[in-house]
């Protein structure tokens, strides 16, 4: 009888773990909205699903990793990565001023970190409070619509050259 009772236990413990295992993947899901890969310190991103002032965070060497498309209407910057004819903002989500995690307003088109009131634009360029510099472009690499992180291609070496990236 007690074996019996260890084994619905078992049973109905197994159960519950599995639906914690859908739960949390269902989040991962909401939260990693763009297909991507990781690998060796690499984290791979397929942009051809990106939409346009949506932002999409990825996670790369456990830091937020911000991804915009940017719509027509945002102006052009030096920092836009090239994917064919879209521009992206493509920068580690972390404030400039102390680190917190600024949140994305589509409405407004920019980036508010409610830690101490900073605000960056679309292109990650401090427009407002305590920052002191532009959200910070990870090395990276264009491969079709791929977006690899980690990896200094001639986007980013080029950027590198022309100061854009400090
Ligand atoms: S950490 Fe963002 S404004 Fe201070």
């Amino acid at each position: 009888m007690s074996s019996r009772r260890d084994f619905m236990g078992m049973a109905l413990g197994g159960f519950s773990a599995l639906g914690g295992l859908a739960a949390l993947y269902a989040m991962k899901r909401s939260w990693d909205p763009l297909p991507s890969v990781k690998a060796a310190g690499f984290t791979t991103v397929d942009l051809s699903g990106a939409q346009e002032n949506v932002l999409n965070v990825e996670k790369w060497r456990g830091k937020p990793i911000f991804i915009l498309k940017k719509s027509a209407d945002m102006p052009a910057d030096e920092r836009d990565v090239l994917v064919g004819s879209d521009r992206f903002l493509i920068a580690i989500g972390l404030c400039t001023h102390l680190g917190c995690i600024p949140a994305y307003l589509p409405d407004q088109e920019i980036f508010h970190c409610a830690c101490h009131g900073g605000q960056f634009d679309a292109s990650g360029r401090e427009i407002f409070g305590p920052p002191p510099s532009p959200l910070v472009i990870p090395p990276f690499k264009i491969d079709g619509t791929q977006l690899v992180l980690g990896e200094e291609g001639p986007e980013y070496i080029k950027m590198k050259e022309a100061g854009v990236i400090a």
